[in-house]
This record gives structure tokens, C-alpha cells and sequence, in this order.
């Protein structure tokens, strides 16, 4: 059998870590490139060393030089690198899964858009099967709920999470958004907007909390006059985000150009 070939961008860190803990899992897969900052401490060393086992794939800046035989890419890194490497890929003809989240406005739907139309693109804030469950339950409930229901997304996360709210967040209020017809820019309009007065209906509410090493919890409150529906997910284990990560970046591999979402990999992957 040939295996698929990834590169996972970010391998260093929190997520990098944790696809190639989980990679192992997956027999078709093989990680045959490792990609980091050109500032990175570990450039030149084993990928697999924080983690203790040798993979005999040293730790490179250098994403186009790893594209030559690979299948797909994965990316977990920065914001600030988002437009570079979907510029690697798109130049290469490389299928990408971008599992890095807040990086509007550097890198713009329209670039995605383009991008999608030479290269398999799938766009992830969250890559856990469980929460691409859940934005369709929020979509079916806010459907299916009129619209006096008022729809508040609250999520947590660890201490060192640098955007906010998070993507997973904004990607619910806008499966919300969906259900309900109202234009996109309506799903994040309150976000950064302080409370004060009553509630405007219809508005799409955010509460953030951060600290310790919370991995994520989401949950989205559809609150009526004596009846309140909440839909949520607690995550666990960061290992969900890289099984459904390399779960789908498998799936992806084989797709020809196009913009492809969580949602795919739960329904069209029979
Ligand atoms: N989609 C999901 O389900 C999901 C789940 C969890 C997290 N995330 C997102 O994934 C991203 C990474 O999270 P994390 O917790 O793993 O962060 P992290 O621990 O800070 O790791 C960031 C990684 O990116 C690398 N990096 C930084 N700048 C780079 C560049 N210019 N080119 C290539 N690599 C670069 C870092 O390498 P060096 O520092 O060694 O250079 C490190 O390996 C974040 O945006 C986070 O929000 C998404």
C-alpha cells in the first residue's frame, strides 16, 4: 500500500506535537516533512525529539523544499505565516489543511478562494469530530428556533491562547448565522463589543474565559422566556484536534482543487 506523504507546519509546538504522537495511529499515513519557524530552537534536530523517539526527519524552515514528495500539508503554526505558506503550497500544487486559526486579515477569504481553485484547500479552527457534530446541531437548532431565542456562545481555553474569541467560536456563531439567514457579517458583529443596556435581539452573543490548561469548551446557549437549550463540547485531550486533523488531511490528499470543510469529513467520507 502507498502511504500518504504529510508535512506538518508548527511540528514544534502544542499541535505539532500531538499530530506526530497520533500519527502512528493512522497505517496509510507517513510524515515524511517537519516545518518550523526560521527562528526555532529546533531547526536541524529530529522532529521526534521533544517527544523522546528519533522519526529521522529533521526540524527545517524551509516548506518548499518538503513539498517535492509530499501528498498533503498540514499546517498548525502562526497567523503571521498563514499567506506564505498557502503560497508554498498553491506554487506546488500541494492539497492544505490549515488548522492555524485568527489570521484575518492576513490572509483574506478571497486569497482562500483563489488558492481553492488550483489546490485542495481545507480551512479548520477546529478539527475535532465532535465539534464539527456540534456546528450542525447549532445550525439545525437555530433553524429550526425562532428567532426570540437569544443564541450566546461562551468558550474556554488555556492561558497561553493568544485570539479571541476563539475560531471555533466565531465558526459557530456563524453555522448560527447560517440556520437563521441573516448575513454573514451578522454572526461576529458583537464580537469586542462591551454589554451595556438590554440585549438587541437577534444579535449573536460571545463570552470568553481563559486559564490554566483548559483545551477548549464550547457551548452555545439558545435562551428563550422559560426555556433554555445549550449544545456544548468539552475537549479533553488535544489529541482530537490531530486524529481529526490527519483524518482529514488523508481524505483531502485525494480531492481534486477545491474549498473543503470539517463538515465533508464527516458526511462525504464513506
Ligand atoms: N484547528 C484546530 O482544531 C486547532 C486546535 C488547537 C490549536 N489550533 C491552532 O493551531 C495553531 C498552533 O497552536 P499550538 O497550540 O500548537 O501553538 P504553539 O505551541 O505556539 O506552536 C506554534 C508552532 O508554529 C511554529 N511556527 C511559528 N512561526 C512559524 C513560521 N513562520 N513558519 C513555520 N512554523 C512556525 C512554531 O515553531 P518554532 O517556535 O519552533 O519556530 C511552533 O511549532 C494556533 O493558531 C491554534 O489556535 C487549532
Amino acid at each position: 500500500m502507498q502511504k500518504t506523504r504529510a508535512v506538518i507546519v508548527g511540528v514544534t509546538g502544542r499541535m505539532g506535537q500531538a499530530l506526530l504522537r497520533t500519527a502512528p495511529e493512522f497505517a496509510d499515513l507517513a510524515i515524511t516533512g517537519a516545518v518550523a519557524s526560521a527562528h526555532s530552537p529546533s531547526l536541524g534536530r529530529d522532529a521526534g525529539e521533544p517527544a523522546g523517539r528519533r522519526l529521522g526527519i529533521a526540524v527545517t524552515a524551509d516548506l518548499p523544499a518538503t513539498l517535492g514528495t509530499a501528498d498533503v500539508v498540514v499546517d498548525f503554526s502562526q497567523p503571521q505565516a498563514a499567506l506564505a505558506h498557502l503560497s508554498a503550497c498553491r506554487a506546488a500544487g500541494k492539497p492544505l489543511l490549515i488548522g492555524t486559526t485568527g489570521f484575518a486579515p492576513q490572509l483574506s477569504e478571497a486569497e482562500l478562494e483563489a488558492a481553492s481553485r488550483d489546490i485542495a484547500l481545507l480551512v479548520a479552527p477546529n478539527t475535532s469530530l465532535g465539534v464539527t457534530l456540534l456546528a450542525e446541531l447549532v445550525r439545525i437548532a437555530a433553524r429550526a428556533l425562532p428567532p426570540q431565542f437569544d443564541i450566546e456562545i461562551l468558550e474556554k481555553h488555556h492561558r497561553m491562547k493568544s485570539d479571541a474569541p476563539s475560531g471555533t467560536a466565531l465558526a459557530l456563531a456563524r453555522s448560527a448565522a447560517e440556520g437563521r439567514n441573516l448575513p454573514a457579517g451578522e454572526a461576529t458583529a458583537a464580537v469586542g463589543a462591551s454589554r451595556t443596556g438590554p440585549r438587541r435581539q437577534g444579535e449573536i452573543g460571545f463570552a470568553v474565559m481563559r486559564g490554566g490548561d483548559v483545551v477548549g469548551e464550547h457551548e452555545v446557549w439558545f435562551a428563550g422566556l422559560g426555556e433554555r437549550l445549550s449544545l456544548s463540547h468539552q475537549a479533553t485531550d488535544r489529541a482530537i484536534f490531530a486524529r481529526g486533523a490527519l483524518r482529514a488531511a488523508l481524505w483531502l490528499a485525494r480531492q481534486p482543487a477545491g474549498r473543503y470543510t470539517m463538515r465533508d469529513i464527516l458526511f462525504k467520507n464513506q
